[in-house]
Parts: C-alpha cells; sequence; structure tokens
C-alpha cells in the first residue's frame, strides 16, 4: 500500500510539530516529496479559525467543534487533496483523532455524534498511519511558559484528553502507532522511523 498521509497526534506540548518537522526532513532526505501541514490553520481561512480557537476567551464547546470541522474541511480540499494528487507524502501536524480526543474526551460531545459529522467532513481521507506521541499532560504542560486558551485548561481536561487517544489507538490498532513520548526527541523521531521503515518494506 502506498503511503500517502501520514498524521502525528498528542496532548497539548507532546512533541508533535518538532517530530513531524523531523520527519518530514527524514522523507526528504530518502528522496520523497513529503508536504508538512497543520491543523488548526493549514489554509489562510483556517488561520483565522486557529486564531479564534487559541486566543478566543469562552467559547461553547458545540461553537468550538464547528470550527475545528469547518478548518478540516477546507484543509482538506485546499492542501491535502491536491497534495496527494500530484504524488506527495503529507505529513499533518494533527488531524481529526484530535476531535475526537478533545471534544469528545476533554468536553465530552457524544462520540456518535461526532462519528457522524466528521464522516460527512473526512470521507475517505483517513491517514494511512497515525503516530500519537503519548505522554503524561503534567510532564508535557510543565515545558510551556506563555500557555493559549486550549493549553490553560485543567489538568483533568488534558488527563481526558490523553485517556480518550489512548482509548482511540486501541480502537483502530493497525492504523494508530502509540509512541512513548517521555523519552528524547531523538529516540523518540528514530522510533517513528523505524516504524515507517517497516511500512515502507511490507507493504
Ligand atoms: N521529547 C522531548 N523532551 C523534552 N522536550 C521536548 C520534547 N519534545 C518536545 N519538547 C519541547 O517541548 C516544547 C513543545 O514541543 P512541540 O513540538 O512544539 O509540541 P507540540 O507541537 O505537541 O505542542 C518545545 O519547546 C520542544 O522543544
Ligand atoms: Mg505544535
Amino acid at each position: 500500500m502506498k503511503l500517502a498521509f501520514i498524521t502525528i497526534e498528542g496532548v497539548e506540548s507532546s512533541g508533535k510539530s518538532i517530530q513531524a518537522k523531523l520527519l518530514t526532513d527524514w522523507l526528504k532526505e530518502n528522496g520523497l516529496n513529503p508536504l508538512l501541514t497543520i491543523e488548526p490553520g493549514g489554509t489562510p481561512f483556517g488561520k483565522t479559525i486557529r486564531k479564534l480557537l487559541l486566543n478566543g476567551t469562552n467559547i461553547d464547546p458545540i461553537t468550538e467543534f464547528f470550527l475545528y470541522l469547518s478548518d478540516r474541511k477546507e484543509h482538506i480540499i485546499k492542501v491535502i487533496l491536491p497534495a496527494m494528487e500530484k504524488g506527495k507524502i503529507v505529513v499533518s501536524d494533527r488531524y481529526y483523532d484530535s476531535t475526537f480526543a478533545y471534544q469528545g474526551g476533554g468536553r465530552g460531545i457524544d462520540k456518535k455524534w461526532i462519528e457522524s459529522l466528521m464522516n460527512y467532513v473526512v470521507q475517505n481521507v483517513i491517514p494511512d498511519i497515525t503516530f500519537l506521541i503519548d505522554i503524561s499532560p503534567e510532564i508535557s504542560l510543565s515545558r510551556i511558559k506563555g500557555k493559549d486558551r486550549i493549553e490553560k485548561e485543567e489538568m483533568a481536561f488534558h488527563k481526558r484528553v490523553r485517556e480518550a487517544y489512548l482509548k482511540r489507538a486501541r480502537e483502530f490498532p493497525d492504523r494508530i502507532r502509540v509512541i512513548n513520548g517521555a523519552r528524547t526527541i531523538r529516540e523518540i523521531q528514530d522510533d517513528i522511523r523505524n516504524q515507517l521503515k517497516e511500512r515502507l518494506v511490507h507493504k
């Protein structure tokens, strides 16, 4: 199977962005053609949504949910699908598992309801492989100084997010690889690369 869409997931400051960047560099070094992108904010429209989501004050959970879906729809249509059509490997720093973890686990929105709307938004644009950087939010959040709206949530929220991610990983064991995030940046990256090597050889 062709590897065309890779996503990186995890709680706040788990190391998603740094790992996504290092992974993209490695894919380039190996003669592949990756595109590094991010949610929310992978399109100009999405950048405005990102500001609303991260800088805003209190937002109703359903309002927040729809903002993420709007960001994602634009991202799929304007960035992800065109890149895949050009034969690129898309590396996305967050994608739809984030919504199940944050809006489902974190905010308590009904999972079935999220699922039905999510299917409508993503359709067949499902990651081939997802790396869930798993780490205790107590550790990862201690890395941040100036916190945004989500990062400022109470610790119980972040713990629910982590648990919901792990639950999702158990539901999709073939797609979602749980990566121990309580290690050095280098060790985590080597783990990700080794798992992809396996995948590139066997499929
Ligand atoms: N494995 C790690 N060990 C220690 N610090 C890390 C690790 N991974 C990332 N960091 C640091 O934590 C902060 C958040 O990393 P980042 O990649 O931006 O996380 P995210 O994108 O998940 O929020 C950065 O300052 C980064 O250098
Ligand atoms: Mg980041």
